[in-house]
């Protein structure tokens, strides 16, 4: 039962960001003997359960692995239909997303999506860019090679116009070049449908992330396999280098 899970969440130690690579949606479909279109099409419900779910728990930020800088390289009639139904889903979504006073945010290379996509998005953000919420981040045509590279050269763009010392490049400069960087990094990141790859996503603010695989395909991920996840982190000790008698001594001097 999802109420019985939820019970094992310790709300004081909710992760502040989770990012969820949403795997799997072709093979539903092909099990069910469909197109892998109907995969996609069913991973919508998925998207609109977690992201509640995640605002229910009062978690800060969900970064979504919507379409990667490779998926461009699918098949045309696959690339068109995602596209059409991510565009979709956020229209349609918009209202939902404002009464739940949830913020969108895109990360990605805008300029590959077609104006259309561009167009409706910007409305999106616009119109939930007051919310104070839940913080929905929508990776589409984003890859954090891409999103590195960007990063590097604008950096060297201001490093030739005199904004900043090379010599003061520091972590912090780094973290202020990505996409992401009005956001803390991810402390779980979940991969549903079997695969135990990172596949290109959030490369540099994983760094320190639990990292979470389930065989659940994403149509079928639901806020009770969310709940699992979080529970599974809260399990977990996280060091960051440290030894674990380190941070038993240091919660015993801070408490
Ligand atoms: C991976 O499954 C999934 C994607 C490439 C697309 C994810 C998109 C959705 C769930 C629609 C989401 C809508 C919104 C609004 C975010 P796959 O096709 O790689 O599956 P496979 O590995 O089984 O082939």
């Amino acid at each position: 039962m999802p109420e019985d899970l939820l019970s094992k969440i310790d709300t004081s130690k909710l992760p502040h960001h989770i990012a969820i690579i949403m795997d799997g949606n072709g093979r539903w479909a092909r099990e069910k003997g469909q197109d892998r279109l109907y995969g996609h099409f069913h991973g919508v419900e998925s998207v609109r359960d977690i992201v509640e779910g995640c605002a229910e728990l009062g978690i800060g930020y969900l970064t979504l692995y919507a379409f990667s800088t490779e998926n461009w390289d699918r098949p045309k009639n696959e690339v068109d239909g995602l596209m059409e139904l991510l565009v979709d889903t956020i229209r349609k979504e918009v209202s939902i997303l404002n009464k739940n006073n949830i913020k969108l945010h895109v990360i990605g290379d805008k300029d590959m999506l077609p104006e259309y996509a561009r167009n409706e998005l910007q409305e999106a953000l616009d119109m939930t860019s007051q919310n104070t919420g839940l913080n929905l981040v929508m990776a589409l045509s984003y890859s954090s090679r891409w999103e590195l590279l960007n990063a590097v050269k604008h950096i060297a763009i201001d490093v030739k116009e005199g904004k900043i010392d090379p010599e003061q490049i520091d972590q912090n400069t780094i973290q202020q070049y990505l996409a992401t960087s009005n956001f803390p990094d991810p402390e779980l990141m979940i991969r549903t449908s079997g695969e135990y790859r990172i596949s290109n996503f959030l490369l540099y603010q994983l760094a320190y992330a639990e990292l979470y695989f389930t065989n659940t395909r994403w149509p079928d991920f639901r806020k009770v396999n969310l709940y699992e996840a979080i529970i599974d982190f809260q399990n977990r000790e996280r060091r960051f280098g440290k030894t674990g008698d380190q941070l038993t001594s240091n919660a015993a001097l801070t408490s």
